[in-house]
């Protein structure tokens, strides 16, 4: 097995986010010093039914490792089947989430729901680990609880390090609170003072500001970024700035500009044209959010079917 400090130790991940972090967009994150990226969540099942539908959330660019495959389900032998066809593709680490809190997830007893049934989650972790190859390092994605009545990530984490996980990431709010309220950050430290594996951070970095306060104040061994890098992956420099230098400076807009320039690219080269268009939408209304003039580009952007004109908008207002 790799050394695991290689991803764990005072490292900054990008988040797996189903729907924006997409190969395009994870070599943006990783050129802009991400240095652990993660893909979408993939369905075990998926893999197994539609395996070409499936296998494009898992597909990966050698310049992104390390680089793990985030997998769900619930049950355990098609988990263990589907290791199979991840392993085929060499990721540097498996990620299996249990922290999902979408309805079409949960109803199958998948994600967040197997928080409520930690003998299954812990069943399932042993048959990962029986199963897949000891060169594979394994992380779990966690919430806190499914309710605020029902809070058990500690004793949740304790059972599936002991049944095989090497790396918790811990999203520290319930499935009820789906992303609002506050990621609870002291469960994080509670959790690293109980948990003898590394653990990963999450949950409203926005800011270098918020990445040292997660690390300092729960003494977490590395950090994971999901909303805050969507519309801004140049966090990831300014945060790997600021704990080395103390300081950063925020990036020009022209250079900000290169960036987006450069994930349209990247998009216009992986998918279709109409893909291209109608994901990059997303992104550029994001990558617009806050600038003067945004919402009157955004209503232009979102009529007009050129993606390059849509471009050129974006352009007039990081040049303006
Ligand atoms: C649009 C969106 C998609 C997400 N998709 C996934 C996913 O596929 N797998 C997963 O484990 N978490 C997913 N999450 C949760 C994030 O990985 C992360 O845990 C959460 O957003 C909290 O971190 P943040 O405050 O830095 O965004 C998603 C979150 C959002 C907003």
């Amino acid at each position: 097995m790799m050394d695991l400090s290689e991803i764990t130790a005072k490292k900054i991940w990008l988040a797996p986010l189903a729907g924006i972090t997409d190969k395009s967009f994870r070599t943006i994150c990783k050129n802009c010093g991400a240095d652990v990226v993660v893909s979408e969540m993939v369905s075990a099942d998926g893999l197994l039914l539609r395996p070409e539908a499936s296998l494009k959330y898992a597909r990966f660019t050698e310049e992104q490792r390390p680089f793990g495959i985030q997998l769900f389900g619930s049950d355990s032998e098609i988990i263990v089947k589907a290791l199979e066809v991840v392993e085929n593709l060499k990721p540097d680490f498996l990620d299996f989430n249990m922290g999902c809190p979408v309805k079409k997830v949960i109803k199958k007893g998948a994600g967040s729901a197997l928080m409520k049934d930690p003998a299954k989650a812990v069943l399932i972790i042993r048959k990962i680990r029986e199963h897949l190859s000891d060169a594979i390092p394994l992380s779990v994605k966690i919430r806190s609880g499914w309710d605020i009545f029902s809070v058990n990530a500690i004793e949740f984490a304790l059972k599936l390090e002991e049944a095989g996980a090497d790396i918790i990431i811990f999203h520290a709010r319930t499935r009820s609170q789906m992303y609002s309220g506050k990621s609870n950050w002291k469960l994080i430290a509670e959790l690293k003072s109980r948990l003898s594996i590394p653990l990963i951070g999450n949950g409203d970095v926005r800011s270098p500001e918020d990445a040292i306060e997660l690390f300092e104040t729960t003494g977490c061994d590395s950090i994971m970024i999901g909303r805050g890098a969507i519309g801004r992956p140049w966090i990831f420099q300014e945060i790997k700035d600021y704990l080395s230098y103390g300081s950063y400076r925020e990036l020009e807009q022209r250079k900000k500009f290169e960036i987006i320039a450069e994930h349209c690219r990247l998009a216009s080269s992986e998918k279709t044209e109409e893909q291209a268009l109608k994901e990059m939408r997303t992104h550029f209304a994001y990558y617009t959010k806050g600038l003067k003039g945004g919402s009157r580009i955004r209503d232009y952007i979102f009529r007009n079917p050129d993606l390059e004109e849509n471009l050129n908008k974006v352009k007039q207002l990081y040049y303006g």
